[in-house]
């Protein structure tokens, strides 16, 4: 059986597992095997790894460690004391839902088209224009203020074949919900949220046998595509108007806090605030994304992982404040009401455990019903959420249900 153990209860003779999930080891620790000696645990410990799993059926067991339920649930204890943390009037909508949608959808697509334009500049040896991400980086930012819950359903409804274009533009919109719930001074907000929409646009330059290769990528092919942040990089330094922000972005959105990122290896402050923010955003859509060859995870499933990733890869006041951002039932996320029904959230809540959510399927029925909108914070609404499923296992399309 897989358990959890903090590093430091590890003993001699437990068998340490290899998890790989999405091609992003849990904790960096390649190799699986038993632990022979004390030496190769104080070097676990060394390398900053907090906690990781051991199978009990091929090592020695302990009271220390926890199953893999005991330890899901208690990220999500720890999540929803995060979220709840949180300031309230940081999130003041200034329009309504479907007011925003209409606006949200033209500028969505829109940005789709300006990353897609600027990729085909790239790989015909042009370089890229500035003052449209700009704008639309102006767009973004004013959209998420007036009501965030817009762009962050847009970002959701995905289509398979375009992962490159709509990454590139769902990480512009979660750093810029990022930065609102950060208050972060808008100039510098707004060099981030151009750069986040170019921030992987040196994979254009990668050969096409990788960037779209369907399998994992072996090690040779791995080292291939690590060149596209410097891709990236050099391809905004041709331009003299983007800023070092916008570039530090493009960057270093793969370094890591341990050292162990790339291009380069930075460590802890070495990495730019800015960078540090685009990881996580970049490390959230990508997990989350359906790609050929994984499923994507469901958004309260990302927020586990990435609690497990923060210190030694991700910045922890980044991912908490992003938790705080997106809330604990991120839009998009389909939840089992008390009622036995099945509903996707709509619309972020200042208490985020209460988000609107529409009403779409009955459990005990197991069919769709009649598609209705709740408000979970209002005074005299019974329902509450009591499990975050994964819609696909329901056979449930929830793109037809987002908008
Ligand atoms: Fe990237």
């Amino acid at each position: 059986m897989l358990k959890k153990i903090a590093t430091s209860s590890l003993k001699p003779g437990m068998y340490v597992a290899n998890i790989t999930q999405h091609g992003l080891s849990l904790h960096e620790h390649e190799r699986e095997g038993r632990i022979k000696d004390q030496t190769t645990i104080q070097s676990l410990i060394k390398r900053g790894i907090k906690e990781l799993y051991i199978d009990t059926d091929l090592g020695v067991d302990s009271p220390d460690a926890i199953t893999l339920e005991a330890s899901e649930k208690k990220l999500d204890t720890k999540i929803k004391d995060i979220a709840q943390t949180s300031e309230p009037e940081r999130d003041v909508k200034s329009t309504s839902l479907s007011k925003e949608l209409g606006k949200a959808t033209k500028l969505h697509s829109e940005a789709l088209d300006l990353v897609n334009n600027a990729m085909s500049s790239v790989k015909s040896g042009q370089s890229v224009d500035i003052s449209p991400f700009e704008d639309m980086a102006d767009n973004f930012m004013d959209s998420v203020v007036r009501n965030q819950n817009a762009l962050a359903c847009l970002s959701r409804i995905r289509k398979k074949d375009d992962y490159l274009m709509e990454h590139s533009v769902n990480v512009a919109v979660l750093m810029s919900i990022l930065g609102k719930y950060l208050k972060l001074e808008r100039a510098y907000l707004h060099q981030c949220v151009t750069g986040a929409l170019l921030h992987d646009i040196g994979k254009i330059l990668i050969p096409d046998r990788v960037l779209h290769k369907p399998d994992k990528l072996t090690e040779e092919e791995y080292d291939i595509m690590k060149r596209h942040a410097t891709y990236s990089q050099k391809i905004l330094q041709r331009n003299a108007r983007f800023s070092q922000v916008s570039i530090n972005v493009a960057a270093q959105h793969h370094e890591r806090l341990d050292g162990k990122g790339y291009p380069l290896g930075l460590k802890g402050d070495e990495i730019s605030k800015e960078a540090r923010m685009a990881s996580v955003a970049d490390i959230y859509d990508a997990i989350t994304a359906d790609r050929v060859y994984h499923k994507g995870m469901t958004p309260s499933n990302a927020l586990k992982r990435m609690m497990e990733w923060c210190g030694p890869h991700l910045d922890t006041h980044y991912v908490h404040s992003f938790i705080k951002a997106i809330g604990v039932y991120p839009v998009g996320s389909f939840v089992k009401l008390s009622n036995d029904k099945g509903a996707v959230v709509i619309e972020k809540n200042p208490d985020t455990l209460k988000p609107h959510v529409k009403v779409i399927y009955d459990f005990k029925t197991q069919s769709h019903t009649h598609v209705s909108v709740l408000n979970l914070s209002l005074e005299h609404c019974q329902e509450r959420i009591t499990q975050v499923l994964d819609p696909n296992d329901y056979g449930i399309k929830l793109k037809d249900f987002m908008l």
